[in-house]
């Protein structure tokens, strides 16, 4: 028999070589290049090239009324994706291993919305178990436990669902293919034969895919490009709170987020996130302060922690989670600089409570608080928020939308909120005080004496 041809293929990019080497070319990662056989390109392409209509159409007559999208029956969700999932349309769900994809998916079926769900990972036994613990019955949710993807096709073909689920795309194989299921050319196919379908059929696919060590969706980033909708779950396993962000949206905007709480019974929507964020937080303690986020068209109130303490070793540790460790340093050296607070002999520790992630800049001054009160050890007043962007020069510079944080941290009882100068036009009539402020010296002054 003749030695079968083989190339090697980043998992990560997609990008192929003849020869193996550790570090692939096309993106730089390391030791992500398998072997794996090549199969006749042309037969797949020439096969599309014959199927496809080339009907060209006035833009005028492309009737776009079957553009109603289908509510996922989870509030959360449906914002996420901006109202719904359009039809045709092929969402990419990602996220760690046990964090909750499979049990979200199969939540949909709490909606009317026939839904076929498509396991290559757990048995119909087992499918079933996890229903009747979720709640989900009737005969419009079908499962098929099945990994061949030709097999899946057949079954969307005779059943015509209103959406399909495949649980998760690593399972998924094309008979045709000789690599391993999972990997990169049987996953990059598979998407593509599922979004040709999707399209031609217009029926939408939610695709489930694990995330590998450093965060990329399901290795390939090929798919994300493919595909109309990236949504990331994610959360901590220490907390019970997941959160679906939108990494990429073609059918809306990708800041929102749609937060959930994991229970014994399924994931149960969080109306007022706010209050859940602050639900811990304890009184009179110093390196704590709550600032106003927004995500999305909401905003957020979340707790800054900070801790600071004198540093053992050589090198200070910086160690931060939920906001960006880059931000974190220069906040601290533009402490250093323009308030006179040295910490350069310090371990310095900040977190988000509660497990969110925040990546506005609006979040500096609350940073900021809870390292001054940290080293000071004077806690901030327990009914005092604060929201601000700080710059190089110690300048508090403005954020969006200062209007929707106020009345959020009125909303939650807060009497006094620090924002920066000129961010609000009506500063009467309100149950709550609003402090303008400049620079972070004078910010500190207000917040800690
Ligand atoms: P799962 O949906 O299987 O995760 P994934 O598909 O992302 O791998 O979720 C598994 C975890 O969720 C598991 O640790 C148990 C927990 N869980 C609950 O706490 N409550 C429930 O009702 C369900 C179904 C799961
Ligand atoms: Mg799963």
């Amino acid at each position: 028999m003749a030695k079968q041809k083989t190339r090697f293929v980043c998992q990560s990019c997609g990008a192929t070589a003849a020869r193996w080497s550790g570090k692939c070319d096309a993106c730089g990662e390391w030791n992500t290049l398998t072997e794996e056989v090549v199969r006749n390109e042309s037969a797949g392409r020439g096969a599309r090239a014959a199927t496809g209509d080339a009907r060209v159409y006035p833009i005028t007559e492309v009737d776009a009324r079957h553009d109603e999208r289908l509510a996922t029956g989870l509030g959360e969700l449906d914002r996420v994706l901006g109202g719904g999932i359009v039809p045709g349309s092929m969402i990419l769900l990602g996220g760690d291993p046990g964090i909750g994809k499979s049990t979200l998916m199969m939540q949909l079926g709490h909606a009317s919305a026939r839904i076929l769900y498509v396991s290559g990972e757990e048995s119909l036994r087992q499918i079933k178990l996890r229903a009747q613990r979720l709640g989900v019955q009737g005969d419009h949710f079908l499962v098929l436990a099945e990994t061949n993807l030709d097999a899946i096709l057949r079954a969307v073909n005779e059943q015509k669902p209103d959406l399909v689920v495949i649980d998760s795309i690593q399972t998924v194989f094309r008979p045709e293919l000789e690599s391993a299921p999972g990997s990169i050319s049987q996953v990059r196919e598979s998407t593509a034969v599922l979004l040709r379908h999707a399209k031609s059929t217009n029926i939408p696919m939610v695709v489930v895919g694990h995330v590998t060590k450093d965060g990329v969706i399901a290795g390939p980033r090929v798919l994300e490009h493919m595909v109309d909708t990236v949504l990331q779950f994610e959360g901590d396993h220490h907390h019970t709170y997941r959160i679906v962000r939108g990494l990429k949206n073609r059918f809306g905007s990708t800041n929102e987020i749609g937060i959930f709480e994991m229970q014994e019974k399924g994931l149960r929507e969080v109306a007022n996130p706010s209050e859940v964020f602050l639900s811990d937080r304890s009184r009179g303690i110093s390196g704590s302060c709550v600032t106003a986020s927004l995500e999305g068209t909401r905003a957020l109130l979340i707790e800054v922690q900070a801790l600071v303490t004198p540093s053992n070793y050589g090198t200070p540790q910086r160690t931060v989670s939920g906001v960006d460790g880059r931000r974190v340093s220069l906040l601290l050296a533009v402490l250093e600089k323009r308030y006179g607070m040295m910490v350069g002999q310090y371990d310095v520790f900040v977190n988000i409570a509660g497990g969110v992630r925040i990546d506005e800049p609006a979040v500096d001054l609350a940073v900021c608080a809870a390292v001054v009160s940290s080293v000071r050890d004077a806690a901030v007043d327990h009914g005092t928020a604060l929201v601000g962007e700080v710059g190089l020069g110690g300048e508090v510079r403005a954020v969006g939308q200062v209007e929707k944080r106020v009345s959020e941290a009125e909303k939650l009882g807060f009497k006094r909120i620090l924002i920066p100068r000129g961010g609000i036009a009506d500063r009467k009539r309100r149950g709550i005080e609003i402090v303008e402020v400049d620079l972070l010296a004078e910010a500190m002054e207000k917040l800690l004496g």
